[in-house]
Protein backbone atom coordinates (compact mmCIF):
# COMPACT_ATOMS: atom_id res chain seq x y z
CA UNK A 1 0.00 0.00 0.00
CA UNK A 2 1.72 3.41 -1.07
CA UNK A 3 1.86 6.14 0.99
CA UNK A 4 -0.48 8.67 -0.25
CA UNK A 5 -2.82 5.71 0.12
CA UNK A 6 -2.62 5.40 3.81
CA UNK A 7 -2.32 9.50 4.22
CA UNK A 8 -5.71 9.49 2.58
CA UNK A 9 -7.05 6.62 4.39
CA UNK A 10 -5.95 7.51 7.63
CA UNK A 11 -7.37 11.71 7.09
CA UNK A 12 -10.90 9.77 5.97
CA UNK A 13 -10.92 8.03 9.27
CA UNK A 14 -9.93 10.57 11.04
CA UNK A 15 -12.46 13.12 9.80
CA UNK A 16 -15.51 10.80 10.25
CA UNK A 17 -17.27 11.00 13.34
CA UNK A 18 -15.86 8.08 14.75
CA UNK A 19 -12.46 8.98 14.05
CA UNK A 20 -13.14 12.70 15.40
CA UNK A 21 -14.61 11.61 18.57
CA UNK A 22 -10.95 10.12 19.45
CA UNK A 23 -8.60 12.44 17.52
CA UNK A 24 -9.46 15.34 18.08
CA UNK A 25 -7.24 16.15 14.98
CA UNK A 26 -6.61 14.94 12.01
CA UNK A 27 -3.71 14.13 9.92
CA UNK A 28 -2.05 17.91 10.61
CA UNK A 29 -1.92 20.02 7.78
CA UNK A 30 -1.23 23.96 8.77
CA UNK A 31 0.56 24.83 11.60
CA UNK A 32 -2.49 25.76 13.71
CA UNK A 33 -3.26 22.25 13.34
CA UNK A 34 0.56 20.90 13.84
CA UNK A 35 0.15 22.62 17.51
CA UNK A 36 -2.97 21.32 17.97
CA UNK A 37 -2.19 17.53 17.50
CA UNK A 38 0.54 18.40 20.33
CA UNK A 39 -1.72 20.24 22.70
CA UNK A 40 -4.84 18.34 22.12
CA UNK A 41 -3.71 14.55 22.76
CA UNK A 42 -3.43 12.99 26.10
CA UNK A 43 0.03 11.14 25.32
CA UNK A 44 1.52 14.15 23.53
CA UNK A 45 0.65 17.22 25.50
CA UNK A 46 3.06 16.23 27.72
CA UNK A 47 5.60 17.77 25.23
CA UNK A 48 5.55 21.54 23.97
CA UNK A 49 4.17 22.60 20.23
CA UNK A 50 7.24 23.80 19.54
CA UNK A 51 10.81 22.34 19.96
CA UNK A 52 14.40 24.09 19.91
CA UNK A 53 16.38 22.83 17.10
CA UNK A 54 19.07 22.28 19.45
CA UNK A 55 17.03 19.20 21.03
CA UNK A 56 16.62 17.67 17.88
CA UNK A 57 20.53 16.63 17.47
CA UNK A 58 20.93 13.22 17.85
CA UNK A 59 24.21 14.09 18.54
CA UNK A 60 23.46 16.12 21.68
CA UNK A 61 21.16 14.30 23.74
CA UNK A 62 21.77 10.40 21.98
CA UNK A 63 18.39 10.18 22.47
CA UNK A 64 19.85 8.35 25.59
CA UNK A 65 16.92 9.50 28.28
CA UNK A 66 14.47 8.66 25.31
CA UNK A 67 15.97 5.07 24.94
CA UNK A 68 15.69 4.49 28.37
CA UNK A 69 12.02 5.40 28.88
CA UNK A 70 11.42 2.90 25.86
CA UNK A 71 12.94 0.25 27.49
CA UNK A 72 10.82 1.04 30.92
CA UNK A 73 7.99 0.74 28.35
CA UNK A 74 9.14 -2.94 26.85
CA UNK A 75 9.56 -4.21 30.84
CA UNK A 76 6.40 -2.90 31.37
CA UNK A 77 4.87 -4.82 28.76
CA UNK A 78 6.14 -7.80 28.64
CA UNK A 79 6.64 -7.92 32.98
CA UNK A 80 2.39 -7.88 32.78
CA UNK A 81 2.65 -10.89 30.28
CA UNK A 82 5.35 -12.55 32.35
CA UNK A 83 2.77 -11.95 35.40
CA UNK A 84 0.37 -14.24 33.82
CA UNK A 85 2.35 -17.66 34.60
CA UNK A 86 4.66 -16.85 37.10
CA UNK A 87 4.16 -17.56 41.12
CA UNK A 88 6.31 -16.45 43.29
CA UNK A 89 6.23 -19.39 45.40
CA UNK A 90 9.91 -21.20 45.94
CA UNK A 91 7.86 -24.33 45.32
CA UNK A 92 6.79 -23.54 41.72
CA UNK A 93 8.73 -20.16 40.81
CA UNK A 94 11.62 -22.43 38.79
CA UNK A 95 9.21 -24.75 37.07
CA UNK A 96 6.86 -21.93 36.19
CA UNK A 97 10.18 -20.36 34.51
CA UNK A 98 10.85 -24.01 32.87
CA UNK A 99 6.94 -23.84 31.27
CA UNK A 100 8.26 -20.55 29.68
CA UNK A 101 11.02 -22.32 28.15
CA UNK A 102 8.93 -25.27 26.77
CA UNK A 103 5.31 -25.01 27.09
CA UNK A 104 3.66 -21.77 26.83
CA UNK A 105 3.89 -20.16 23.71
CA UNK A 106 6.41 -17.52 23.09
CA UNK A 107 7.14 -18.02 26.69
CA UNK A 108 10.69 -17.47 25.90
CA UNK A 109 10.72 -15.08 23.63
CA UNK A 110 8.71 -12.67 26.38
CA UNK A 111 11.25 -13.83 29.36
CA UNK A 112 14.60 -13.17 27.01
CA UNK A 113 12.82 -9.75 26.31
CA UNK A 114 12.11 -8.93 29.69
CA UNK A 115 15.75 -10.15 30.42
CA UNK A 116 17.60 -7.99 27.79
CA UNK A 117 15.79 -4.82 28.23
CA UNK A 118 16.40 -5.08 32.15
CA UNK A 119 20.13 -5.38 31.42
CA UNK A 120 19.98 -2.56 28.73
CA UNK A 121 17.93 -0.30 30.94
CA UNK A 122 20.66 0.00 33.88
CA UNK A 123 23.52 0.07 31.01
CA UNK A 124 21.11 3.25 29.28
CA UNK A 125 20.20 5.43 32.46
CA UNK A 126 23.99 4.98 33.49
CA UNK A 127 24.74 6.46 29.78
CA UNK A 128 22.22 9.18 30.52
CA UNK A 129 23.53 9.77 33.26
CA UNK A 130 26.76 10.61 31.94
CA UNK A 131 25.35 12.26 29.11
CA UNK A 132 23.59 14.82 31.31
CA UNK A 133 27.23 14.67 33.27
CA UNK A 134 29.33 15.84 30.44
CA UNK A 135 26.76 18.33 28.55
CA UNK A 136 26.57 20.62 32.56
CA UNK A 137 22.93 19.88 31.78
CA UNK A 138 22.73 19.17 35.56
CA UNK A 139 22.84 22.99 36.06
CA UNK A 140 19.93 25.59 36.98
CA UNK A 141 17.30 25.54 36.06
CA UNK A 142 17.48 21.55 35.98
CA UNK A 143 19.11 20.97 39.49
CA UNK A 144 15.91 19.16 40.55
CA UNK A 145 15.34 16.98 37.45
CA UNK A 146 19.06 15.93 37.88
CA UNK A 147 18.52 14.72 41.72
CA UNK A 148 15.08 12.95 40.15
CA UNK A 149 17.21 11.49 38.14
CA UNK A 150 19.41 10.10 40.68
CA UNK A 151 16.28 8.96 42.27
CA UNK A 152 15.71 7.39 38.97
CA UNK A 153 18.68 5.31 38.79
CA UNK A 154 18.86 4.04 42.57
CA UNK A 155 15.15 2.73 41.93
CA UNK A 156 16.13 1.28 37.87
CA UNK A 157 19.06 -0.53 40.41
CA UNK A 158 16.28 -1.82 42.33
CA UNK A 159 14.07 -3.05 39.48
CA UNK A 160 16.83 -5.16 38.42
CA UNK A 161 17.96 -6.24 41.38
CA UNK A 162 14.30 -7.07 42.43
CA UNK A 163 13.65 -9.06 39.59
CA UNK A 164 17.11 -10.84 40.05
CA UNK A 165 15.60 -13.26 42.42
CA UNK A 166 12.45 -14.46 40.88
CA UNK A 167 13.60 -17.50 38.69
CA UNK A 168 14.59 -19.07 42.13
CA UNK A 169 17.76 -20.60 40.05
CA UNK A 170 21.47 -20.99 41.54
CA UNK A 171 22.34 -18.13 40.22
CA UNK A 172 19.30 -15.73 41.40
CA UNK A 173 19.26 -17.17 44.80
CA UNK A 174 23.03 -16.38 45.32
CA UNK A 175 23.71 -12.88 43.44
CA UNK A 176 20.84 -11.79 45.97
CA UNK A 177 22.80 -13.19 49.05
CA UNK A 178 25.66 -11.96 48.19
CA UNK A 179 23.88 -8.46 47.16
CA UNK A 180 21.71 -8.34 50.38
CA UNK A 181 24.92 -9.24 52.29
CA UNK A 182 26.74 -5.80 51.13
CA UNK A 183 23.58 -3.83 52.83
CA UNK A 184 24.08 -5.61 55.78
CA UNK A 185 27.64 -4.31 56.05
CA UNK A 186 26.26 -1.04 57.01
CA UNK A 187 26.29 0.22 60.64
CA UNK A 188 23.21 -0.14 62.79
CA UNK A 189 20.78 -0.03 60.01
CA UNK A 190 22.51 -2.32 57.56
CA UNK A 191 21.73 -5.42 59.61
CA UNK A 192 18.00 -3.97 60.03
CA UNK A 193 18.02 -3.31 55.88
CA UNK A 194 18.55 -6.51 55.17
CA UNK A 195 16.14 -8.34 57.68
CA UNK A 196 13.35 -6.35 56.47
CA UNK A 197 14.33 -7.22 52.94
CA UNK A 198 14.80 -10.56 53.11
CA UNK A 199 11.59 -11.01 55.70
CA UNK A 200 14.38 -13.01 57.76
CA UNK A 201 18.02 -13.98 57.92
CA UNK A 202 18.40 -15.88 54.46
CA UNK A 203 17.01 -15.64 51.30
CA UNK A 204 13.51 -17.98 51.13
CA UNK A 205 9.98 -17.60 50.90
CA UNK A 206 9.88 -14.74 52.73
CA UNK A 207 12.12 -12.94 50.78
CA UNK A 208 10.71 -13.90 47.26
CA UNK A 209 7.41 -12.71 48.42
CA UNK A 210 8.95 -9.01 49.25
CA UNK A 211 10.97 -9.27 46.62
CA UNK A 212 8.18 -9.76 43.70
CA UNK A 213 6.02 -7.07 45.86
CA UNK A 214 8.98 -4.67 45.16
CA UNK A 215 9.57 -5.61 41.58
CA UNK A 216 5.64 -5.83 40.26
CA UNK A 217 3.76 -3.17 42.32
CA UNK A 218 6.13 -0.90 44.64
CA UNK A 219 9.17 0.22 42.55
CA UNK A 220 7.36 0.64 39.18
CA UNK A 221 4.45 2.54 40.67
CA UNK A 222 7.37 4.89 42.03
CA UNK A 223 9.31 5.11 39.24
CA UNK A 224 5.98 5.76 36.64
CA UNK A 225 5.45 8.58 38.96
CA UNK A 226 9.08 10.05 38.80
CA UNK A 227 9.40 9.24 34.93
CA UNK A 228 6.47 11.42 34.38
CA UNK A 229 7.96 14.42 36.93
CA UNK A 230 11.14 13.88 35.29
CA UNK A 231 10.06 14.23 31.56
CA UNK A 232 7.13 17.13 32.46
CA UNK A 233 10.05 19.11 34.70
CA UNK A 234 12.34 18.51 30.90
CA UNK A 235 9.77 20.45 29.70
CA UNK A 236 9.03 23.38 32.45
CA UNK A 237 12.56 23.75 32.55
CA UNK A 238 12.42 25.45 29.10
CA UNK A 239 13.37 22.16 27.27
CA UNK A 240 16.61 20.64 26.90
CA UNK A 241 19.46 22.32 27.62
CA UNK A 242 21.31 24.26 25.00
CA UNK A 243 24.71 26.77 24.40
CA UNK A 244 22.92 29.84 24.70
CA UNK A 245 21.51 28.97 28.35
CA UNK A 246 25.30 29.68 29.53
CA UNK A 247 27.58 32.25 29.97
CA UNK A 248 26.82 36.16 29.73
CA UNK A 249 23.30 35.03 27.76
CA UNK A 250 22.02 33.72 31.24
CA UNK A 251 22.03 36.78 32.96
CA UNK A 252 19.19 37.41 35.29
CA UNK A 253 17.32 40.04 32.85
CA UNK A 254 14.34 41.85 34.55
CA UNK A 255 11.06 41.02 32.89
CA UNK A 256 10.42 44.71 32.02
CA UNK A 257 14.19 44.64 29.98
CA UNK A 258 13.40 41.48 28.20
CA UNK A 259 14.03 42.19 24.18
CA UNK A 260 10.90 42.02 22.89
CA UNK A 261 11.95 40.27 19.50
CA UNK A 262 12.48 36.99 21.28
CA UNK A 263 10.19 33.95 22.85
CA UNK A 264 9.92 33.24 26.64
CA UNK A 265 8.27 30.28 28.21
CA UNK A 266 5.67 30.84 30.82
CA UNK A 267 8.30 29.73 33.89
CA UNK A 268 10.45 32.09 33.04
CA UNK A 269 7.98 34.95 32.76
CA UNK A 270 6.60 33.66 35.90
CA UNK A 271 10.12 34.04 37.35
CA UNK A 272 10.47 37.14 36.41
CA UNK A 273 13.93 37.15 34.45
CA UNK A 274 15.06 34.27 31.48
CA UNK A 275 17.46 31.96 30.59
CA UNK A 276 16.72 31.63 27.02
CA UNK A 277 17.50 34.97 25.70
CA UNK A 278 19.18 33.30 22.74
CA UNK A 279 15.48 31.72 21.77
CA UNK A 280 14.43 33.21 18.33
CA UNK A 281 11.21 31.92 16.68
CA UNK A 282 13.20 30.30 13.96
CA UNK A 283 15.10 28.18 16.18
CA UNK A 284 12.01 26.25 16.78
CA UNK A 285 10.26 23.55 14.99
CA UNK A 286 7.02 21.87 15.17
CA UNK A 287 7.04 19.01 17.46
CA UNK A 288 4.83 17.45 14.90
CA UNK A 289 6.04 15.87 12.76
CA UNK A 290 9.47 16.81 13.48
CA UNK A 291 10.30 16.03 17.11
CA UNK A 292 7.25 12.97 17.57
CA UNK A 293 8.19 10.92 14.31
CA UNK A 294 11.59 10.83 15.35
CA UNK A 295 10.53 9.40 19.03
CA UNK A 296 8.60 6.78 16.42
CA UNK A 297 11.61 5.54 14.86
CA UNK A 298 13.66 5.32 18.22
CA UNK A 299 11.02 3.43 19.74
CA UNK A 300 10.67 1.12 16.86
CA UNK A 301 14.92 0.84 16.61
CA UNK A 302 15.03 -0.12 20.64
CA UNK A 303 12.20 -2.35 20.17
CA UNK A 304 13.91 -4.38 16.93
CA UNK A 305 17.13 -4.54 19.09
CA UNK A 306 15.46 -5.86 22.02
CA UNK A 307 13.45 -8.82 19.56
CA UNK A 308 16.79 -9.16 18.01
CA UNK A 309 18.86 -9.91 21.34
CA UNK A 310 15.75 -12.15 22.35
CA UNK A 311 15.61 -13.70 19.77
CA UNK A 312 19.45 -14.94 19.50
CA UNK A 313 19.89 -15.15 23.26
CA UNK A 314 18.49 -16.75 25.90
CA UNK A 315 18.14 -15.61 29.09
CA UNK A 316 20.06 -17.50 31.68
CA UNK A 317 18.51 -20.09 33.81
CA UNK A 318 20.66 -22.49 36.21
CA UNK A 319 19.72 -25.25 38.22
CA UNK A 320 17.09 -24.89 40.55
CA UNK A 321 18.43 -22.85 43.75
CA UNK A 322 19.75 -24.75 46.88
CA UNK A 323 20.62 -22.81 49.48
CA UNK A 324 23.43 -25.97 50.54
CA UNK A 325 25.55 -25.59 47.75
CA UNK A 326 26.89 -22.14 46.85
CA UNK A 327 28.93 -22.03 43.66
CA UNK A 328 32.25 -20.41 44.29
CA UNK A 329 32.78 -17.63 43.78
CA UNK A 330 29.35 -16.27 44.23
CA UNK A 331 28.61 -13.18 41.95
CA UNK A 332 26.52 -10.09 42.69
CA UNK A 333 24.69 -8.96 39.28
CA UNK A 334 27.20 -7.24 37.09
CA UNK A 335 26.62 -3.50 38.07
CA UNK A 336 27.28 -4.79 41.67
CA UNK A 337 30.35 -6.39 41.31
CA UNK A 338 32.51 -3.19 41.05
CA UNK A 339 30.94 -2.97 44.74
CA UNK A 340 31.59 -6.39 45.60
CA UNK A 341 35.14 -5.74 44.37
CA UNK A 342 35.16 -2.68 46.69
CA UNK A 343 34.33 -5.00 49.48
CA UNK A 344 36.42 -7.55 49.13
CA UNK A 345 38.93 -4.92 50.46
CA UNK A 346 36.77 -3.40 53.15
CA UNK A 347 33.15 -4.01 54.21
CA UNK A 348 32.64 -1.15 55.71
CA UNK A 349 34.71 1.44 53.70
CA UNK A 350 33.76 -0.40 50.03
CA UNK A 351 30.41 -0.88 50.67
CA UNK A 352 29.29 1.73 52.61
CA UNK A 353 31.12 4.43 52.50
CA UNK A 354 32.64 4.57 49.08
CA UNK A 355 28.93 4.14 47.91
CA UNK A 356 27.32 6.64 50.07
CA UNK A 357 29.52 9.76 49.51
CA UNK A 358 29.22 8.80 45.28
CA UNK A 359 25.00 8.90 45.64
CA UNK A 360 25.55 12.29 48.21
CA UNK A 361 28.32 13.68 45.97
CA UNK A 362 25.74 13.22 42.91
CA UNK A 363 22.41 14.48 44.58
CA UNK A 364 24.54 17.83 46.29
CA UNK A 365 26.82 18.17 42.68
CA UNK A 366 24.06 20.85 40.92
CA UNK A 367 23.92 22.90 44.24
CA UNK A 368 27.78 22.73 44.19
CA UNK A 369 28.69 23.23 41.17
CA UNK A 370 26.95 26.37 39.69
CA UNK A 371 28.93 28.15 37.36
CA UNK A 372 26.84 28.36 34.21
CA UNK A 373 29.72 28.34 31.17
CA UNK A 374 29.98 25.29 29.04
CA UNK A 375 26.56 24.79 29.44
CA UNK A 376 24.88 22.88 26.64
CA UNK A 377 27.87 21.14 24.81
CA UNK A 378 29.66 18.00 25.48
CA UNK A 379 33.07 17.82 27.28
CA UNK A 380 33.20 21.97 27.02
CA UNK A 381 37.09 23.07 27.80
CA UNK A 382 35.14 25.63 30.48
CA UNK A 383 34.23 22.26 32.83
CA UNK A 384 37.82 21.00 32.54
CA UNK A 385 37.81 20.13 35.94
CA UNK A 386 34.05 18.49 36.89
CA UNK A 387 34.60 16.75 33.69
CA UNK A 388 38.02 15.09 34.62
CA UNK A 389 36.73 13.94 38.13
CA UNK A 390 33.90 12.79 36.83
CA UNK A 391 35.95 10.60 34.40
CA UNK A 392 38.33 9.51 36.44
CA UNK A 393 35.33 8.21 38.97
CA UNK A 394 33.90 6.42 36.11
CA UNK A 395 36.95 5.03 35.20
CA UNK A 396 37.58 3.65 38.86
CA UNK A 397 33.79 1.95 38.81
CA UNK A 398 34.65 0.47 35.28
CA UNK A 399 38.14 -1.06 36.13
CA UNK A 400 36.43 -2.37 39.46
CA UNK A 401 33.69 -3.64 37.59
CA UNK A 402 35.71 -5.59 34.73
CA UNK A 403 38.15 -7.24 37.70
CA UNK A 404 35.37 -8.69 39.94
CA UNK A 405 33.16 -9.54 36.59
CA UNK A 406 36.93 -11.69 34.78
CA UNK A 407 39.43 -11.35 37.28
CA UNK A 408 38.09 -12.85 40.18
CA UNK A 409 37.90 -16.65 40.56
CA UNK A 410 37.18 -19.13 43.11
CA UNK A 411 37.28 -17.75 47.11
CA UNK A 412 37.40 -14.44 45.00
CA UNK A 413 41.17 -15.07 44.58
CA UNK A 414 42.83 -13.70 41.52
CA UNK A 415 42.69 -15.33 38.13
CA UNK A 416 43.77 -14.50 34.97
CA UNK A 417 39.81 -14.48 32.50
CA UNK A 418 41.51 -16.53 29.91
CA UNK A 419 42.82 -19.24 32.61
CA UNK A 420 39.52 -19.23 34.37
CA UNK A 421 38.59 -22.50 35.55
CA UNK A 422 34.87 -23.10 35.72
CA UNK A 423 32.84 -22.09 39.25
CA UNK A 424 33.27 -24.77 41.52
CA UNK A 425 30.12 -25.87 43.44
CA UNK A 426 31.55 -26.94 46.67
CA UNK A 427 29.80 -30.14 48.39
CA UNK A 428 29.66 -31.51 44.76
C1 LIG B 1 14.32 5.79 34.33
C2 LIG B 1 15.33 6.57 34.05
C3 LIG B 1 15.26 7.84 33.21
C4 LIG B 1 14.42 8.17 32.18
C5 LIG B 1 13.31 7.30 31.57
C6 LIG B 1 14.80 9.49 31.73
C7 LIG B 1 14.22 10.16 30.66
C8 LIG B 1 14.66 11.38 30.17
C9 LIG B 1 14.26 11.94 28.90
C10 LIG B 1 13.33 11.30 27.89
C11 LIG B 1 14.87 13.15 28.79
C12 LIG B 1 14.77 14.07 27.58
C13 LIG B 1 16.04 14.12 26.77
C14 LIG B 1 16.87 12.91 26.53
O1 LIG B 1 16.43 11.96 25.88
O2 LIG B 1 18.03 12.91 27.01
C15 LIG B 1 15.65 13.36 30.01
C16 LIG B 1 16.38 14.49 30.31
C17 LIG B 1 17.08 14.69 31.49
N1 LIG B 1 17.38 13.72 32.42
FE1 LIG B 1 16.60 11.87 32.45
N2 LIG B 1 15.81 9.96 32.53
C18 LIG B 1 16.14 8.97 33.44
C19 LIG B 1 17.17 9.03 34.34
C20 LIG B 1 17.96 10.14 34.59
C21 LIG B 1 19.13 10.16 35.39
C22 LIG B 1 19.74 8.93 36.06
C23 LIG B 1 19.57 11.46 35.43
C24 LIG B 1 20.75 12.03 36.17
C25 LIG B 1 21.11 11.70 37.38
C26 LIG B 1 18.68 12.25 34.63
C27 LIG B 1 18.74 13.62 34.46
C28 LIG B 1 18.15 14.29 33.41
C29 LIG B 1 18.29 15.72 33.14
C30 LIG B 1 19.03 16.75 34.01
C31 LIG B 1 17.64 15.96 31.94
C32 LIG B 1 17.57 17.29 31.16
C33 LIG B 1 18.73 17.23 30.18
C34 LIG B 1 18.94 18.45 29.36
O3 LIG B 1 18.23 19.42 29.56
O4 LIG B 1 19.86 18.43 28.50
N3 LIG B 1 17.73 11.41 34.09
N4 LIG B 1 15.51 12.26 30.81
Amino acid sequence: MNAPLLKRLWQTFARSRVGRSIFRVGLPESNLERSQAMTSSFLLHIQPAKVHKHSLKAGYSLGLGLISLYLFFILIGTGVLLMFYYVPSTDRAYNEMKDLQFVVSAGLLIRNMHRWAAHLMVLFVMLHLCRVFYTGAYKHPREFNWVMGVGLFLLTLGLSFTGYLLPWDQLAFWAITVGTNIAGYAPIIGPKVKYLLLGGNVVGQEALTRFYALHVIVLPTLALIMVAVHLWRVRKDGGLSRPDESGDVIEQIPLGQLPTNKSYGLMELARGTTPQVGKNPEDEVFSWPHLVFREILLFLLVAAVVLFLAIFWNAPLEEYANPIYPPNPAKAPWYFLGLQELVSYSAFWGGVVIPGLLVTALVLLPYLDRARAGVGRWFARERVVANSIFTICLLAAIVFTIIGTYFRGPSWSWVEPWQQPPAITEGR
